[in-house]
């Protein structure tokens, strides 16, 4: 088993790049087929979505674009109870596909915050693609149309995901050693 450092913490190796790879073909396969004949925006949620949202877009062969947006908080780097601000909406919505690009869903704070706002500027449907997904801190009632993987509730780094805005560029998941 992979361990690594990052700053003051240790990781364990959870998902293999191999195993990413694999599940990100399965994931785009399914979109191509379910979002055949749509008008699609993928909207990628930065910072930590980046590398999901390029990893799947490459593999859409259907008609589609892809737009970011980002979470700024007002505070802090915890995602608990602070007030959050999505910045960078440059592409029009309304009446539109919408695929959110996620890297995790946790608690879900956060991708209520993004469901209200496309409700908000009409998207006319929304579908949830995550990377990972921690049902055990999920509290939200909304479904997630294409999961990556499903994760313990433990702090995990890598694709994407950081710690301290470290580790981001790990091409697998890790895992919190406590
Ligand atoms: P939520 O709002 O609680 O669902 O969490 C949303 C955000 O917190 C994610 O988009 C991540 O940026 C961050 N986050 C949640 N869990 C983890 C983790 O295990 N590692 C790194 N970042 C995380
Ligand atoms: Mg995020």
């Amino acid at each position: 088993m992979k361990e690594i450092r990052i700053l003051d913490k240790k990781f364990r190796e959870l998902i293999t790049e191999k195993a990413i790879r694999n599940r990100l073909d399965e994931l785009a396969r399914q979109m191509n087929s379910d979002l055949a004949g749509k008008d699609v925006v993928f909207l990628g949620i930065l910072n930590g979505a980046f590398l999901f949202a390029a990893d799947i877009f490459r593999r859409i062969d259907i008609k589609a674009r892809i737009s970011f947006v980002k979470l700024a908080s007002y505070e802090g780097t915890s995602s608990s109870g602070t007030i959050k601000e999505l910045i960078g909406w440059n592409e029009d919505i309304k009446n539109k596909t919408i695929v959110v690009i996620e890297d995790i869903v946790d608690t879900g704070n956060t991708l209520e915050r993004i469901v209200d706002e496309l409700a908000i500027r009409k998207a006319s449907e929304v579908k949830i693609a995550t990377m990972l997904f921690k049902p055990a801190a999920f509290t939200k009632d909304i479904s997630l149309d294409y999961v990556g993987f499903e994760i313990p509730d433990n702090f995990v780094v890598g694709y994407g995901l950081d710690y301290d805005g470290y580790g981001r560029n790990l091409p697998s998941v890790y895992t919190l050693i406590k």
